[in-house]
């Protein structure tokens, strides 16, 4: 039997860990998917959505750098899409394509799992572009007091527009005091490209949207030092995933156990195998992802750590 088919199109596409996500949604739920990477080249976005769609395709995510482009290709918009100018999700409903962005709604999940309270606190936003756009409706929505930093004062200007309730800054007169700050420039390198003191972050709950598995981004790094409490955006990433899926599919997975399985990958130690590198006995162990599959090949002795892709091995240390 061919199982329904989703996918997650972006350019680049290989790092997703979307497919996984979504994968184990689909185990849990007892539903019959398949999901994989789709990549299209920068000036062939609509071509390769319409493809995928002929080709059978029921639904798709939209990541960097095409959200907008996915705006403009649907059919429909829902609120939460014409709320961000982006579209994340695109669902068939009565024949046409329907455009959802569930970054945002993503984000507040996120933050209620973490417990951190948004109702009338001082939530400065770092980043004025798409990023930003895309979680103001829900963070208005929930009660907080916006305010909005941006080394271009005039694109967060232009924000006030469509959300008239936002206070702006520029980037070098931000001062300390607030309740949480969410992390939404495109800099990769926080502490050499974005000129803001530590000392903004002193006791405020930070998250940073960008992400990575062992939760250590540029941000969450200099600011763990000063801030009260810190997180990056894997919990995001799932629990947008998980309303995505709950669109095309009507049910709603749970999140805490994929996002900690993502975190901390499951060990399984190989009794009296030795290590290739420093040939101890008993420390060699295999990771498995959360579908079970062995992915990473490691020694708890001497550190080293191979990946296992299909049937090679490549050395990562
Ligand atoms: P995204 O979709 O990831 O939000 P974007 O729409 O291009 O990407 O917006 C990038 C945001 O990161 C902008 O707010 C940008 O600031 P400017 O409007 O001043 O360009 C911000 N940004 C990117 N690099 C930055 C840097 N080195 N220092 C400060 N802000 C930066």
């Amino acid at each position: 039997m061919i199982s329904d088919l989703y996918a997650v199109v972006g350019n680049p596409i290989e790092h997703s860990l979307s497919p996984l996500i979504h994968s184990t949604f689909a185990l849990e739920t007892g539903q019959e998917i398949s999901y994989e990477k789709l990549y299209a080249p920068l000036d062939q976005f609509d071509s390769t959505v319409d493809q995928f769609f002929v080709n059978g395709g029921l639904g798709l995510n939209v990541t960097a750098p095409f959200k907008n482009e996915a705006f403009k290709w649907v059919d429909e918009l829902s609120a939460t899409s014409t709320q961000s100018n982006a579209v994340n999700t695109i669902a068939q409903m009565d024949g046409k394509f329907v455009g959802y962005n569930t970054d945002g709604a993503g984000l507040i999940n996120d933050l209620t799992r973490l417990g951190w309270q948004l109702a009338e606190k001082q939530v400065l936003i770092l980043g004025a572009g798409g990023a930003t756009q895309g979680i103001l409706a829900p963070l208005l929505a929930s009660g907080a007091d916006i305010t909005v930093a941006n080394r271009t004062l005039a694109k967060a200007d232009a924000l006030r527009s469509q959300f008239p309730k936002i206070k702006i800054l520029a980037l070098k007169s931000i001062r300390p005091g607030w309740d949480v700050v969410i992390h939404a420039t495109s800099s990769h390198s926080f502490e050499t490209d974005v000129a803001v003191a530590k000392s903004v972050f002193q006791d405020s709950a930070c998250y940073d949207l960008s992400y990575s598995q062992s939760g250590s981004t540029s941000f969450t790094e200099f600011v763990r030092t000063t801030a009260r409490l810190v997180t990056d955006g894997l919990g995001m990433l799932v629990e947008q995933a998980a309303l995505s899926f709950n669109i095309w599919r009507g049910v709603k997975p749970t999140t805490r156990a994929v996002l900690e399985r993502l975190r901390s990958p499951k060990r399984q130690f190989i009794a009296g195998a030795s290590c290739e590198k420093c040939a101890h006995v008993d420390s060699t162990y295999v990771e498995q992802d959360l579908l079970g599959n062995s992915t990473v090949k490691g020694c708890v002795d001497c550190g080293h750590i191979e990946r296992i892709d299909g049937t090679k091995t490549v050395s990562i240390r």
